[in-house]
């Protein structure tokens, strides 16, 4: 695993959206993996700027988010359909046509699931999935006990999760209960994997998932078994983490290795 420590939330999610761009220069046909949840916004806007600014082309990018919840259209205002369009493809020259996420509505969840299973396999993998991180540690919505090795399904959601998100539905009964989400077997079936944690009500979940057993009690920690995940924290985010000094002097104020 790759720890890099930056200062503060802003270069942690600077330092997020020069990896993501550095992918997409690399790779104009790169197939990304993307998540949600309030750490991606300002992720998103520096995506948007650098798109409009310095010419990043999302063009030819074919994009599958982790998850959605059961039950919304992608027209319903907290579907992750519209979180993606208004935070993102909207805003860039991404086609839509490429963009994909679970459809919260179809009449068949399971099958949708097995769908989109497919379909990621059919353009050939993920070549680089963002993730967030829960407080409990969930990565996508593959919330504590999820099979390491689950596909994409339906999970149902933690009282915990559930209470997160309820800010951005009208009341609790509205809340959904359930999501459909990629599986931490999908998951660690990309190519690399680039993990964003801000502030400091993540630092027990960071600190489990790094340094921790793996454990289904704490989803992130099958990172471990990744070959190439990174994960980028701020300084609130890495304060449980013991080995600090050892990040810290492999990855200079959260660069790049002497052997990267
Ligand atoms: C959503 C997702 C979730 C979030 C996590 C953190 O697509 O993948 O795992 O990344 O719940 O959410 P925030 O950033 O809102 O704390």
């Amino acid at each position: 695993m790759k720890v890099l420590i930056l200062e503060d939330e802003g270069a942690a999610t600077a330092r997020v959206a020069g990896i993501v761009a550095r992918s997409v220069r690399a790779n104009p046909a790169a197939v990304l993996g993307l998540a949600t949840g309030g750490t991606m916004l300002p992720l998103y806007r520096l995506l948007r700027d650098m798109h409009r600014d310095e010419g990043v082309s999302f063009a030819q990018v074919t994009t599958f988010n982790l998850d959605e919840y059961v039950g919304l259209a992608p027209e319903h205002p907290g579907s992750y359909h519209s979180y993606m369009r208004e935070a993102l493809f909207d805003h860039i020259d991404i086609d839509l046509a490429r963009t994909h996420l679970p459809r919260g509505d179809a009449p068949d969840p399971t099958a949708e699931a097995d769908a989109y299973e497919a379909l990621i396999a059919g353009v050939g993998g993920i070549d680089l999935q963002l993730l967030g991180i829960g407080r409990n540690g969930h990565i996508g919505f593959n919330e504590p006990t999820s099979s390491l090795g689950s596909a994409t399904r339906i999970k149902t959601l933690t009282t915990e999760t559930r209470a997160a998100n309820r800010q951005y539905f009208a009341d609790d009964e509205t809340t959904p209960r359930y999501a459909l989400t990629m599986g931490i077997g999908t998951i660690l079936a990309a190519r690399s994997c680039l993990l964003l944690a801000t502030g400091a009500a993540k630092a027990d979940a960071v600190a489990r998932a790094i340094e921790g057993p793996v454990s289904a009690a704490c989803p992130a920690s099958a990172l471990q078994m990744h070959a190439r995940a990174t994960l980028v924290l701020d300084r609130a985010a890495a304060s449980d983490l013991k080995l600090t000094d050892y990040y810290e002097h492999v990855h200079p104020g959260g660069g790049e290795s002497e052997f990267d």
